[in-house]
């Protein structure tokens, strides 16, 4: 009698258990996954990670081993911050480790299958260093420590269509003459491009030029911050690996933060 029906009770939870663990991707869970992987940073060991059995390491726009990567040297992080995109189930990390002799500015997209924030997918890092387009890790973390970055109240959170139309538009500014005057500037908007500040950020625009469009875009929606980050080739200016971060607060382009790698 009792045999059946614990067999009976042990198949239903096997059954059940995966599809309760995958059925949604939480923001905790991805701002948890982030956090591992700033630890990781910090200790300079890849073995703090929970790695997918099929997981991509990409660094610089090129997929390569994450034993050789940014990853395996400690570096200090003297300013992150993440936001979550539960749709995409994917999160974006800024760090800036700008205290050591090798100062870093870097954005990272971490993404999870199956909804499965236990496990990372891919970690896909643009990391911009001395050398790079106009770098500067102590300016950088001076203006971006100065942002206000809380999260923006349920009814005033822009749709994840506006802002990935916002994050396409800046990209497109480059090749299409119109896209500068399609973004919704706020008339205090910053933006950071490696370490230079332009305040407000909707001036000094480009409207067209190049003939090659800006490839490779891969999005982190986040609503309840108003963010999008978009990695990218910077194929306009010549396939620098890049990332483009916009946050819009009421209906409005508030920040901008750019990181190319254009060294050796
Ligand atoms: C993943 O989670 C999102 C958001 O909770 C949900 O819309 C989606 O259907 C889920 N996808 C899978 C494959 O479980
Ligand atoms: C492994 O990941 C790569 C890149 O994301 C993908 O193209 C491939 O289909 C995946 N393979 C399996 C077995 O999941
Ligand atoms: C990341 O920043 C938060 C504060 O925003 C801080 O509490 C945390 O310790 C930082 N993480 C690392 C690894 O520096």
């Amino acid at each position: 009698m009792l045999r059946p029906t614990l067999i009976g009770a042990l198949v239903t939870l096997v059954a059940i258990h995966p599809l309760t663990q995958a059925a949604e991707c939480s923001r905790d869970g991805l701002l948890t996954a982030a956090s591992t992987y700033l630890s990781a940073q910090t200790s300079g060991k890849i073995t703090d990670l929970k790695l997918a059995s099929n997981f991509t390491y990409q660094q610089n726009n090129k997929v390569s081993d994450i034993a050789k990567g940014l990853l395996s040297t400690a570096y200090k992080i003297d300013l992150n911050r993440s936001t979550a995109d539960i749709v995409a189930c994917a999160s974006y990390t800024m760090w800036i480790s700008s205290s050591g002799t090798k100062p870093y500015v870097v954005g990272t997209q971490i993404r999870h299958r199956d909804n499965n924030t236990l496990e990372i997918a891919m970690i896909d890092t643009i990391a911009a260093t001395t050398g790079d387009l106009f770098f500067n890790a102590k300016d950088t973390q001076k203006y971006i420590a100065a942002e206000d970055w809380t999260s923006l109240p349920a009814a005033s959170r822009p749709s994840r269509d506006l802002l990935r139309k916002a994050g396409d538009a800046y990209l497109d500014m480059w090749t299409d003459a119109t896209a500068a005057d399609k973004i919704p500037w706020g008339t205090d908007c910053e933006r950071v491009e490696g370490s230079r500040l332009t305040k407000p950020c909707g001036g000094q625009l480009p409207h067209g030029g190049s003939a090659k469009p800006n490839g490779m875009r891969r999005y982190v929606i986040d609503q309840e911050m108003g963010s999008v980050d978009v990695l990218c080739q910077f194929d306009s200016l010549g396939n620098l690996p890049d990332s483009h971060e916009i946050r819009v607060v009421d209906g409005k382009v508030k920040y901008v933060h750019t990181i190319t790698v254009n060294g050796k």
